[in-house]
């Protein structure tokens, strides 16, 4: 078999579907994190990738709290819609 070269991509599969929450000007914002995990146990540290154009960036720069859900199955859906419609979109 011969190798294929993919060029240069983030890929490592499987990764959790995890949905993030901040809130937005009094309004729950939430949105889907692909780039995400555990970079120390001690203490318990998690690290992930995430774009400044989203309302979500925007609360979290503000220093807000935030919560992360891992998504499960019944979950999947709206995981996906959060994941596709941003912050001043989403109904
Ligand atoms: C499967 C999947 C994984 C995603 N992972 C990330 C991610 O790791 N980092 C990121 O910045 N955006 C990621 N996104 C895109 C955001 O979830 C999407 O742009 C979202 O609508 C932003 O919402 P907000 O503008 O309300 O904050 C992902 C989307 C999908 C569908």
């Amino acid at each position: 078999m011969s190798k294929i070269k993919l060029g240069s991509q983030s890929s490592l599969y499987p990764y959790p579907a995890t949905v993030i929450s901040v809130e937005v000007d009094g309004k729950k914002n939430f949105m889907q994190l692909g780039f995400i995990g555990i970079v120390n146990a001690n203490p318990g540290m998690i690290g992930f990738g995430i774009g400044k154009h989203h309302h979500t960036t925007k609360a979290m720069e503000k220093g807000m709290v935030f919560a992360l859900a891992i998504a499960d199955e019944d979950m999947l859906i709206k995981a996906d819609y959060v994941g596709i419609r941003p912050g001043d979109k989403k109904v």
